[in-house]
């Protein structure tokens, strides 16, 4: 497809990063969002598979007090983005920063929301689920899980095994029609702090969330590990 196909295609459509957090468990000495991954901030990977996808419109959310230096290092990210790219100041909480960047987004029919802690995300990825949402009212990215999954009570005893062909680990991007995403975070700040995704809170709302396939090579940074590996997958 040509990128002005893709381009209209995604007309009524922006993009959410998510890159307010510390990086605690990364422990590095600035925002994990901004660590350098094979020569870039991290959150530039994020943003270069956002605009191959040919969507329009970019808010990132960055840690409060660190608005200068998010602008530096993002200064070439904003020609990209044809309709609009704009810095806001994340919240406490994942949640939070989600629902600052959405007061920003301006008119749109759809929002995808993404962690600038999941480098790998390919453009592919943004446009089948934000395409997925013809048929609910979110559409996120996932992997089929591949271990056996087994709950145990609080003294390690086992009490059952899930089946293993109906469970999916959660990732991100997450497509949502906008207007369901604004009314599933209008709701006090406790419920939002409880949220882990985005979509969950659709769900207690009542709204359809469909799965598209993802691959285990989406994984989210989380550590120094995980770093090393994204590194060389990136190199
Ligand atoms: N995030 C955010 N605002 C917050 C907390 C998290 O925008 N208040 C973002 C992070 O920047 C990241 C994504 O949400 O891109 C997923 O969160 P996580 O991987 O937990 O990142 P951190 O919270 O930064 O890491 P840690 O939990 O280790 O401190
Ligand atoms: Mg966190």
């Amino acid at each position: 497809m040509r990128p002005r196909d893709r381009a209209s295609e995604h007309l009524r459509t922006a993009a959410i990063v998510v890159a307010a957090g510390s990086g605690a468990r990364l422990g590095a000495d600035r925002p994990k969002a901004f660590v350098a991954l094979a020569g870039r901030p991290m959150v530039a990977w994020s943003l270069d598979a956002i605009a191959a996808a040919g969507v329009p419109r970019a808010i990132v959310a960055v840690p409060p007090g660190h608005a200068a230096a998010a602008e530096e290092a993002l200064a070439g990210a904003a020609g990209d983005f044809p309709l609009g790219f704009a810095l806001v100041e994340g919240g406490a909480t994942r949640s939070a920063s989600v629902r600052n960047a959405l007061a920003a987004t301006g008119d749109v029919d759809a929002v995808a929301v993404h962690d600038a802690a999941r480098p790998m995300a390919s453009p592919e990825l943004f446009s089948a689920t934000l395409a997925a949402l013809e048929h609910a009212d979110a559409a996120i990215a996932a992997a089929q899980v591949t271990d056996t999954i087994k709950e145990a009570g609080p003294d390690g005893l086992v009490v059952r095994t899930h089946d293993r062909a109906r469970l999916w680990a959660i990732q991100t991007p997450q497509a949502f029609r906008a207007d369901v995403l604004r009314r599933a975070l209008d709701v006090p700040d406790d419920v939002l702090a409880r949220a882990t995704d985005d979509a969950w809170l659709v769900e207690r709302a009542g709204g359809s969330v469909r799965v598209v396939e993802s691959s285990p090579a989406n994984f989210k940074v989380t550590t120094p590990h995980d770093l090393a590996i994204a590194e060389s997958l990136l190199c």
